[in-house]
C-alpha cells in the first residue's frame, strides 16, 4: 500500500489564493496542490505558470486545475474565494455577499465527499469559518479560520521592529475579531522572556503612545495597505500556509486562529481568533490566556460584535 500523498485543494485563485499556491510551492509543503476556481482560464494559466517553477521548487508538488471532485481525497481544503474589501469597506461589510458564496463551495466540497479540515482565510473570516462549520456538519476542530494569525504576525513584526529585535524572537498574541476590534494581549506579550515593560525601561526616548500607535498599526495596516495596492494578500498567504505546515506535518504549534469558542473566555457558539493548538487532527485544544480586565472586556467586546453581526444569517 503506497504511502497516501498529501493533498491540499484551494478554492479561489484570486489575489490570495495564488499568493497561498505560489508560497506552498516555494516552501514545498504538500504533494499535491489542486487548483479550483471559477475562472478556469485564470487557473489553468496560474497552474502552467506554478508547474514551470517546478524545477526552482525545494520539493516536487504536483500542481493541477481540478474541480470539487478532486476534494473526496484532500487532507485540507483551503477557501480563499469570495468578495474581499474594496477601499473604505470594512471586512464585516462582506458578510453577506460571501456567506452566500460560501453556501454554494460548501455543499459542493461536501457532496464530493470530503472528510477532511476547511481552513477558511475569505473575509469575514470568523464568520465564515462559522458558516463554513455550520453548513458542513464536520466537527468544529476540523473548521478553522486564518483569525488572527496575519494580525499576531503583524504585531510581532512591529515589536521587533521597534525594539530592534528579530520578530520571530518576539511573543505576543492579538485575538479576537480579525478586523476592527480586535486586541493586543500586553500583558502576555514577552522578548527573551522579559516583559514589554522591562524593554520600554531601555528603550531610549520611549513614550506610552509610541505602543499605542503600534498597535493601531497592527489593527488598521489592512486598510493601509489596499488605500495603496488595493488589496493584501502576501502576509496572509504566509499566514496560510503556516497554518497548512501545522496541520500536515502535524506539528501541534500554537497558533492564533479563528476556532470556536464553547465556554472559553466566557464565550460559547463563535468562531474567533485565539491562541489554538493545532495538529494533523485540526485544532487539539484552545488556549484560555488569562486576560487583565480591560483585555477581557476588549474580547467580550469583539465577540458580542461578531454575534450581532452573524445572527440575521445563521438564527
Ligand atoms: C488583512 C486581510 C487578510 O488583514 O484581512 O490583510
Amino acid at each position: 500500500m503506497s504511502k497516501r500523498v498529501n493533498r491540499v485543494a484551494l478554492i479561489g485563485t484570486g489575489f490570495v489564493g495564488s499568493s497561498y499556491a505560489f508560497a506552498m510551492l516555494n516552501q514545498g509543503v504538500t504533494e499535491e496542490l489542486v487548483l479550483i476556481d471559477l475562472n478556469k482560464e485564470k487557473s489553468e494559466g496560474d497552474a502552467m505558470d506554478l508547474n514551470h517553477g517546478l524545477p526552482f521548487a525545494p520539493s516536487p508538488t504536483s500542481i493541477w486545475y481540478g474541480d470539487y471532485s478532486d476534494c473526496r481525497d484532500a487532507d485540507i481544503v483551503v477557501i480563499c474565494a469570495g468578495a474581499n474589501q474594496k477601499p473604505g469597506e470594512t471586512r464585516l461589510d462582506l458578510v453577506e455577499k460571501n456567506t452566500k458564496i460560501f453556501k454554494s463551495i460548501v455543499d459542493q466540497v461536501m457532496n464530493n465527499g470530503f472528510d477532511g479540515i476547511f481552513l477558511v482565510a475569505t473575509n469575514p473570516v470568523d464568520i465564515l469559518t462559522y458558516a463554513v462549520w455550520k453548513y458542513s456538519g464536520l466537527p468544529k476542530e476540523r473548521v478553522i479560520g486564518s483569525g488572527t494569525i496575519l494580525d499576531t504576525a503583524r504585531f510581532r513584526y512591529l515589536l521587533g521592529d521597534y525594539f530592534q529585535v528579530d520578530s520571530r524572537n518576539v511573543h505576543g498574541y492579538i485575538i479576537g475579531e480579525h478586523g476592527d476590534t480586535e486586541l493586543p494581549v500586553w500583558s502576555h506579550a514577552d522578548i527573551a522572556g522579559k516583559t514589554i515593560a522591562d524593554w520600554v525601561k531601555k528603550k531610549e526616548q520611549y513614550k506610552q503612545e509610541d505602543l499605542d500607535q503600534l498597535f493601531l498599526n497592527v489593527r488598521d495596516a489592512a486598510y493601509h495597505i489596499i488605500e495603496r495596492k488595493g488589496a493584501t494578500y502576501y502576509g496572509i498567504a504566509m499566514g496560510l500556509v503556516r497554518l497548512t505546515k501545522a496541520i500536515l506535518q502535524n506539528e501541534n504549534s500554537v497558533l492564533t486562529v479563528s476556532a470556536y469558542l464553547d465556554g472559553k473566555y466566557g464565550q460559547s457558539d463563535v468562531y474567533i481568533g485565539v491562541p489554538a493548538i493545532v495538529n494533523r487532527k485540526g485544532i487539539r485544544d484552545v488556549i484560555e490566556l488569562h486576560l487583565n480586565q480591560d483585555e477581557q472586556e476588549k474580547f467580550t467586546h469583539s465577540a458580542e460584535v461578531l454575534k450581532k453581526t452573524m445572527k440575521p444569517f445563521f438564527s
